[in-house]
C-alpha cells in the first residue's frame, strides 16, 4: 500500500496543512503554550552513589522524566550516531520505501508513517523508522537500514552502551524504593530486556502552531533513552503544564515508562509528553525504548505492598499491556 510520507509532503512545497493534520483547539501548541521558568531535573552520573539514587528517586516520582550526564557514552558515538541517522532520511525515497513496514499487519519493524487516524482523526507530522536492536538473538538485520553502510556498526556500538547504561539505571531506581539493585531488571527479563530504536523525523512544517509532531501520550516501555538533534520541541506534562525540554548536548533524556510506574505500583511516574515541530528546520530524535519480553508477567512488586499499600495496578503479560494500549483498552 501506497503510504504518503511527511517528509515527501513537506519538501513538496506546499503552504498550507492538510486538514488531518490540524489539531483541535484545545491540542494547538499555541493554546496549550508551555510554562515558563520551569525546567526539568539534570542528574550528573558522577556523583557519590547516594546521591545519584536520591535524586534518581526524586526526578521518577516527581516528573517521571529527567536528563543525564556523565553517563560514558562518548561524545563522537551519539555525533556518529545522528549522522548516520540523518543520512538514512536523506537516501532517495525509493530506497527508504524498500524498508516500509506495516503495522495493520503486524510489521512493525522497518520505516514508517502513522496513518491510522486518532479519535479526532488526526495524524501526526512525523515519519519514523523502527527496529529491535537488542537481545542479539533476537534482532533480524534485514530490517535495518543496509545505508549508510556504517549504520550497522555505529547502532551495535551504541546498543551495547544503552544497554550498559539501562542496567545501571534500573539498578538506581530499585535501590531507590529501597529493594535489592537487581529486582527491577530481573523483573523485566533480565537478559531477555529488548531496546528498540525509533528514529523519528519531523520535518519543516508550514504551520507549525496548529499540528504537533507526536501527541500527549505515555511509553509503554519500562524506560525510554533519548538523544534529540538541537531543534527544540519535546514538552514533558508537570503540575497541569506543559514544560518545554531544553536542548542539551550529549546529554540523554530519559523517561519513565508504563511498565517502571506498574512496576513501583505508582511511586514511579510514567511521563506524559508531546513534541512540537519547526517551521523552518528539521528536527529529529533517537528514542531508545527498553521493554520487557512479550512473555514477561508485569505487576506491582509483592515486596512493595502491604495492608496501606494494595496494588493499584493489575497484572498482565506485557503482550497483553500493549494489545490493550494500542487499542485504547482499559488495563
Ligand atoms: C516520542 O515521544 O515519541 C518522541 C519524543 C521526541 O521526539 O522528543
Ligand atoms: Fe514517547
Amino acid at each position: 500500500m501506497e503510504v504518503e510520507r511527511v517528509q515527501v509532503l513537506a519538501f513538496g512545497g506546499m503552504k498550507e496543512l492538510p486538514a488531518q493534520f490540524i489539531r483541535p483547539d484545545h491540542e494547538q501548541p499555541e493554546n496549550s503554550k508551555a510554562v515558563e521558568g520551569m525546567t526539568v531535573p539534570v542528574i550528573s552520573l558522577s556523583q557519590p552513589h547516594d546521591m545519584v539514587v536520591k535524586e534518581i528517586f526524586k526526578a521518577s516520582s516527581d516528573w517521571g522524566f529527567f536528563l543525564i550526564t556523565d553517563h560514558g557514552i562518548s561524545p563522537t558515538l551519539i555525533q556518529r550516531l545522528k549522522r548516520v541517522g540523518q543520512e538514512l532520511y536523506e537516501l532517495p525515497q525509493e530506497e527508504k520505501e524498500a524498508y516500509a513496514n506495516d503495522p495493520s499487519n503486524g510489521k512493525f519493524e522497518g520505516y514508517g508513517t502513522k496513518i491510522t487516524k486518532n479519535l479526532d482523526q488526526k495524524v501526526e507530522w512525523v515519519d519514523y523508522y523502527f527496529h529491535l536492536m537488542a537481545p542479539p538473538f533476537k534482532v533480524n538485520h534485514d530490517f535495518w537500514p543496509k545505508n549508510p553502510p556504517a549504520y550497522r556498526e555505529i547502532t551495535e556500538e551504541y546498543s551495547k552502551e544503552i544497554l550498559r547504561v539501562t542496567d545501571k539505571l534500573l539498578k538506581l531506581a530499585s535501590e531507590g524504593l529501597g529493594l535489592e539493585g537487581k529486582v527491577l531488571r530481573s523483573s523485566l527479563g533480565g537478559e531477555e530486556i529488548e531496546l528498540e530504536m525509533k528514529i523519528n523525523m519531523y520535518s519543516p512544517c508550514p504551520q507549525p502552531h496548529l499540528a504537533l509532531g507526536v501527541e500527549p501520550h505515555t511509553d509503554m516501555s519500562a524506560l525510554t533513552i533519548l538523544v534529540p538533534n538541537d531543534v527544540p520541541g519535546l514538552q514533558v506534562w508537570k503540575d497541569d503544564n506543559w514544560v518545554a525540554v531544553n536542548y542539551l548536548q550529549n546529554a540523554l533524556f530519559v523517561h519513565v515508562g508504563d511498565q517502571l510506574e506498574v512496576l513501583s505500583n505508582g511511586k514511579y511516574k510514567s511521563v506524559l509528553h508531546r513534541s512540537l515541530v519547526n517551521k523552518e528546520r528539521t528536527r529529529m530524535s533517537w528514542a531508545v525504548f527498553c521493554v520487557p519480553p512479550h512473555e514477561a508477567v508485569i505487576g506491582p512488586l509483592p515486596q512493595l505492598l502491604d495492608d496501606q499499600n494494595p496494588a493499584r495496578y493489575s497484572t498482565k503479560t506485557y503482550a497483553e499491556y500493549r494489545h490493550r494500549k494500542f487499542n485504547k483498552l482499559p488495563q
